[in-house]
């Protein structure tokens, strides 16, 4: 209110002070020249060549999906954790290559209630009522990872929850049904961003639903 006030009148204060100062000759002189820049501009718009941007996204699809992927917390899941000086912290010598194939998984572990999951120190592999279910490979290795997909089936996947777009459901905690909410622009450049990291060649297990029989032990 009083704090209100007294801002307006600082915001004010200086156009307050300005006009008794000018002339209405030099004021007139103003709102003519004001008034020719709008009407050369009336004028010569309809005659460019080129339409009008829209305000210009400053970023490439590549660092807008690098930045979707660093907030959308990608490598929480897809980047294997290792023991640092702190604590655990993903490696990033395997940046989102996903359940390293060395760490054997072959059972679930009993669960007392209310614990209904569990996950890997790697914090890529989950067992939980779903089974097991093991962090992809999102690098762009073409045998292990994303290299064999195409920016259709991986909108698809995260769009529809289905496995490369078509097949079984996505198994949890992988959690497409919030990221299928981006536009498919940001979805584009994920796609773009995924295919742009150091490609990995590291083949995590396939999923295990329930009861089903261990994953190869290594
Ligand atoms: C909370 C853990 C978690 C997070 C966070 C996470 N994922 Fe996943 N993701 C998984 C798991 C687990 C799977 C394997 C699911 C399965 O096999 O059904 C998976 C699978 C996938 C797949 C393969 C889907 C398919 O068709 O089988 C893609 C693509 C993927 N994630 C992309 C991403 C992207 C991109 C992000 C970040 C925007 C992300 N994930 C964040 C856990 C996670």
């Amino acid at each position: 209110m009083t704090h209100d006030s007294s801002a307006a009148s600082f915001l004010f204060h200086p156009t307050l002070e300005l006009l008794p100062d000018m002339s209405t000759r030099s004021l007139r002189r103003i709102a003519a020249t004001l008034a020719a820049v709008s009407l050369s501009a009336a004028c010569t718009a309809p005659e460019r060549s080129e339409p009008v941007k829209p305000a210009a996204p400053t970023t490439t699809p590549v660092e807008r999906g690098r930045y979707i992927a660093i907030v959308g917390a990608c490598g929480d899941c897809h980047t294997p954790f290792k023991m640092g000086a702190n604590g655990p912290e993903p490696d990033m010598s395997r940046m989102l290559s996903g359940h390293p194939e060395t760490v054997s998984v072959t059972s679930a572990p009993a669960l007392a209630p209310p614990f209904a999951w569990a996950g890997t120190a790697t914090n890529t592999a989950f067992a939980g009522p779903w089974g097991i279910s093991f962090a992809m490979n999102l690098t762009p290795d073409v045998d292990t990872g994303l290299g064999s997909w195409n920016e259709e089936m991986f909108v698809k996947a995260l769009r529809t929850g289905k496995h490369m777009g078509e097949s079984r459901p996505i198994q949890p905690p992988m959690p497409w049904s919030w990221y299928g909410q981006m536009s498919d622009d940001d979805l584009k450049a994920l796609f773009a961003y995924l295919r742009s990291v150091p490609a990995i060649r590291n083949r995590p297990p396939a999923y295990q639903p329930p009861g089903a029989p261990p994953a190869a032990t290594k």
